[in-house]
């Protein structure tokens, strides 16, 4: 009885996290997927504790809740005070904890084993031990080797010599070293120096790549924790772990594609390094020549108030001024003044997937209004005026016309079809990819220098004036 209603927590766990991610698959409905897939996993949390068939101690019960609480406080807490633009450094250390559970149940059940009958263990257990160790090991240091690359501690990418070859000869090793295990059934020794080699794997394939291309690993390394959490499904034949860790490590993969797809190149490009020693350098990509011209708050006021048609490019630059509220403020206003205005959403502007969507729906801004790249960029040819706020790679146009650049090939937001472009930012600076944007000295191009918030709130004041 106890068991049956146990197998029936599960489906109803599976079927709300299959739920839930469809749900978070648009951006009107993710929130509430969230909550759905949230109360899946309670069910299945608390179901597993108290309907399992094993007689549990009133110690052990208190160690498991004792652990559920600390845990919430900190997940709660680091998750309420995280800013938009540090989400990414966040995933990576909630994924890297993610693959260290993995890696502990491997080596937890294999202590168990070799505490019973090793002979009696199966070959698909100790495949399943030994792929759960080694895929949850590598997502864990390689998470944790994001994290101090996202939050700064390791600003530069790490390339020792040769380092693709000797990543993948210690990968094939590590391969090696988890097949023997599985033959022989190993003992614990061997198998504590596995957990060591594949700890020094997960570094060694992350340190290479640059801070750039973070989001994209961290993606890639999200699906290994979900494959690594299926795997430990397939050792205790528990339906909710087997579907919860397909359904991350699959959503994983695909998203590591997307990323890809979007900034046109290959994962095997991103892993073995191109761009992205970090911002601020313009070496790279296009001879730059001609002059820049800047526009005054004035001048711009009055263009923007007399337009019939204004497209926003929001950028990584928004988020990080936190101008959400006040780029909000000035399309009400603008629209009072029966200007047209609607927002350009490129598929990796800021730092993560769906990051302008979400900030922007932080300051109420309608869904409708948030235009996809490949149905607002025919709109540009109509558009009187282009206001980019701290984009920068979204919108080079070298990525068309320079087969040289970096970036050649990335689809971009065609603001450069506008009758005018107005790009807000502080100086010239590069973006992510390091690059000079030939964007800036177009004729059509006006700078309109400043920090996001404090430039718009200066453009609200003045439009307000007219
Ligand atoms: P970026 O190209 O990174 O440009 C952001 C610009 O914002 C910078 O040039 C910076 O110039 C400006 N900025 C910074 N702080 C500002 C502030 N307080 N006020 C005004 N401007 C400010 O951003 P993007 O156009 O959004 O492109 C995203 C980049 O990230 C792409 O290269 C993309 O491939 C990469 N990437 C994104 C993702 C996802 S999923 N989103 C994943 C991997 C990689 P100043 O310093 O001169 O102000």
């Amino acid at each position: 009885m106890k068991h049956n209603i146990l197998e029936i927590c599960y489906l109803i766990g599976s079927i709300t996290f299959i739920v839930g991610l469809k749900m978070m698959g648009n951006a009107k409905t993710a929130r509430k997927g969230n909550l759905i897939a949230a109360v899946g996993m309670i069910i299945a949390i608390f179901g597993t504790i108290f309907l399992h068939d094993n007689e549990v101690s009133p110690i052990i019960y208190g160690l498991i809740f004792g652990a559920i609480g600390i845990g919430t406080v900190i997940g709660w807490m680091t998750a309420k005070k995280v800013q938009m633009t540090k989400m990414p450094e966040l995933v990576s250390m909630f994924n890297g904890m993610g693959g260290a559970c993995a890696a502990l149940i491997s080596i937890i059940e294999y202590n168990h084993m070799q505490h019973g009958n090793v002979a009696s263990t199966s070959v698909g257990e100790l495949t399943a031990i030994m792929a759960g160790l080694i895929i949850g090991t590598v997502s864990f240091s390689g998470s944790i080797i994001a994290y101090l690359k996202l939050n700064g501690t390791m600003a530069k990418p790490v390339r020792l010599p040769k380092y693709n070859i000797i990543n993948t000869i210690i990968m094939i090793a590590v391969l090696a070293f988890g097949a023997y295990m599985v033959i022989t059934g190993g003992n614990m020794m061997l198998l504590y120096l596995l957990f060591a080699a594949a700890i020094i794997y997960g570094v060694l394939f992350t340190i290479p790549i640059g801070g750039a291309d973070m989001p994209v690993v961290i993606s890639l390394l999200n699906s290994f924790t979900g494959l690594a959490a299926a795997f430990g499904g397939f050792l205790y034949d528990n339906k909710v772990m087997l579907t919860g860790g397909i359904l991350v490590g699959s959503a994983g993969t695909l998203l590591t594609l997307i990323m890809c797809k979007a900034m046109n190149r290959p994962l095997s490009n991103v892993i073995f390094g191109a761009f992205g020693g970090g911002a601020g350098t313009a070496d790279a990509g296009a001879e730059t020549n001609g002059s820049i011209k800047d526009i005054g708050v004035s001048d711009l006021a009055i263009l923007m108030n007399y337009s019939k048609k204004v497209v926003i490019v929001p950028g990584y630059g928004l988020a990080v001024a936190q101008a959400q509220h006040v780029i909000h403020e000035l399309e009400l206003l603008l629209e009072e003044r029966g200007v047209e205005v609607k927002y350009a959403i490129h598929p990796v502007a800021g730092r993560m997937p769906g990051h302008m969507n979400v900030l922007l729906a932080e300051s109420n801004v309608s869904y409708d209004k948030m235009v996809e790249m490949d149905e607002i960029n025919p709109e540009f040819d109509q558009t009187d005026v282009v206001l980019v706020v701290g984009a920068n790679d979204v919108v080079n146009p070298a990525a068309k016309s320079d087969p040289s650049s970096p970036i050649y090939g990335m689809p971009i937001l065609e603001v450069d079809r506008a009758k005018n472009i107005i790009v807000n930012k502080r100086s010239m600076s590069a973006g992510y990819a390091g690059i000079d944007n030939l964007l800036f000295y177009d004729p059509k191009c006006s700078m309109f220098f400043g920090d996001a918030k404090k430039a718009l709130t200066s453009l609200v004041a003045e439009i307000k004036t007219l």
